[in-house]
């Protein structure tokens, strides 16, 4: 048959340049050459599990399994490169076997399709992603547990609204990201836990005719069983949609922290010092140390959440089962997964090593009032109304900042000027010391309550 373009004859040339054209358009290994672990470690359980059942002799089973075993061995070991011009990474390991065993490794496929195996491969390779987070998450957590526990003492101003508000310490502030790491650890395990059944044995869409035994390659490839449905298994990318998910909110903790440490680090605040090297000069000011790897992984953010939104839309209105838009998951969750485990990498590292500026932190504390609800509370022990105390104490801030003064710098006459019922023992009340000490219920800065926190950390830091 001649084939057409607008009615008129093709030539041989356009339609050979065409094929190419959409042949690169269509090939996936350039990115999913990553999957070549997963890909051989599922070939070699389904391989068994046919010899098992029957479906190739003993014997053909066995060389398969050698041949992929020594094939994972050639690629680990820089012997075999994983080349471009194959499709995609599936077509390379049977290629490759096939050359090397003959016409016995083209049995390998037997009972399975690219789509339940492609389906398999993400999930083994995504598996092992999010336990190498959860690594990266309960490393950067015992790091922050190591700085909590050293600043139990420093005080700082908490901030509402990044205006002064209450004194804290340094370990409280810190330990509310401890939390954030914590709840992220959390869903990375929900995601493992839920995603991990396996996809092998669903054939195309609809299942095969071959007696496969899915509950023993499951089993194998370290699942806690096989799906249940086989056109949702070829085409389930939820686990994904959730990794991303958790992966975003990671990215967001990350940000947030970030950005305070480029606020701290600011000649405005000089409440830390970044650690040379995360930190970089400027081309032309010499008096500049920029935040640039705070920044980075502020900015970085934002690509995460594309990946997230990329996918989710991807996805949405994908008719049941396979289609080939799927393999749009790779690049965006490879993507995200790399540029996650970086960040957290260095993340951790640059916290490590913050230089903590704690007599300017405590002076920022002294110097904001932050104290201010601590006299009001301080008056209503002394038996003045709330409303009158908090006016009291309002008009003795008004009289500090005409005198460009503290709270704890009035001589007791000026305390008294406003009520008679302040004694001496104010200035304790008003220190740092008391005002972040006191407040002990249950997660707050105080003493005790940090005390707690501390122990509770340490006890989930102990339990892995
Ligand atoms: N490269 C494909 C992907 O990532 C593999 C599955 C191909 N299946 C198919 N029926 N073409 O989704």
């Amino acid at each position: 048959m001649t084939r057409r373009i607008h009615g008129k004859p093709l030539g041989r040339k356009i339609y050979l340049r065409n094929r190419r054209k959409a042949y690169n358009f269509n090939a996936s290994i350039r990115f999913d050459k990553r999957l070549w672990k997963a890909d051989i470690t599922g070939s070699i359980a389904h391989v068994r599990m046919l010899g098992k059942c029957g479906i190739l002799t003993a014997e053909e089973a066995e060389e398969i399994r050698t041949a992929l075993a020594r094939l994972y061995e050639d690629i680990e070991k820089g012997r075999l490169e994983i080349t471009d011009e194959f499709e995609d990474i599936h077509s390379f390991v049977e290629s490759v076997l096939t050359d090397r065993i003959g016409d016995l490794g083209k049995k390998l496929h037997t009972g399975r399709s690219r789509n339940d195996q492609v389906a398999l491969d993400m999930k083994l390779y995504v598996r092992d992603e999010l336990d190498s987070l959860d690594g990266l998450l309960f490393r950067l957590l015992t790091a922050l547990e190591e700085v909590i526990e050293a600043n139990t003492d420093t005080y700082m101003p908490g901030f509402t609204h990044l205006q002064k508000a209450q004194p804290v310490t340094l370990a409280h502030h810190l330990d509310a990201y401890f939390e954030m790491f914590r709840r992220d650890r959390g869903r990375i395990a929900d995601c493992r836990k839920r995603m991990n059944l396996s996809p092998l044995g669903s054939g195309a869409l609809a299942g095969t005719t071959y007696p496969l035994d899915r509950e023993y390659t499951a089993g194998l490839l370290g699942f806690d069983g096989a799906t249940a449905n086989s056109m949702d298994s070829v085409s389930d990318r939820d686990y994904l949609l959730e990794t991303l998910s958790a992966l975003s909110v990671i990215m967001m903790h990350l940000s947030r922290f970030c950005e305070e440490i480029i606020i701290w680090n600011t000649d405005e605040y000089r409440f830390i010092a970044i650690d040379d090297s995360f930190s970089t000069g400027s081309s032309i000011m010499p008096q500049k140390k920029n935040p640039d790897i705070a920044e980075l992984i502020r900015g970085k953010t934002g690509r995460v959440y594309g990946d997230m939104m990329s996918l989710f839309t991807t996805l949405k209105g994908l008719p049941l089962a396979y289609n080939k838009d799927m393999q749009e998951d790779k690049e965006v969750s490879f993507d995200a997964l790399d540029t996650v485990k970086a960040c957290l990498e260095l993340f951790t590292g640059m916290l490590s090593s913050l230089h903590f500026n704690k007599e300017v932190m405590r002076a920022s504390a002294m110097g904001g009032f932050t104290n201010a609800t601590d006299l009001a509370d301080y008056l209503v022990v002394k038996g003045v109304p709330f409303r009158d105390a908090h006016g009291i104490s309002g008009r003795l801030v008004l009289a500090c900042i005409e005198k460009g003064c503290s709270l704890s710098d009035l001589s007791l006459t000026e305390f008294r000027k406003e009520s008679p019922v302040i004694e001496d023992d104010v200035y304790e009340a008003i220190s740092l010391e008391a005002c972040a000490g006191r407040r002990n219920t249950k997660g707050a800065c105080g003493r005790a309550a940090m005390a707690e926190t501390i122990a509770e950390n340490r006890k989930y830091l102990n339990n892995k």
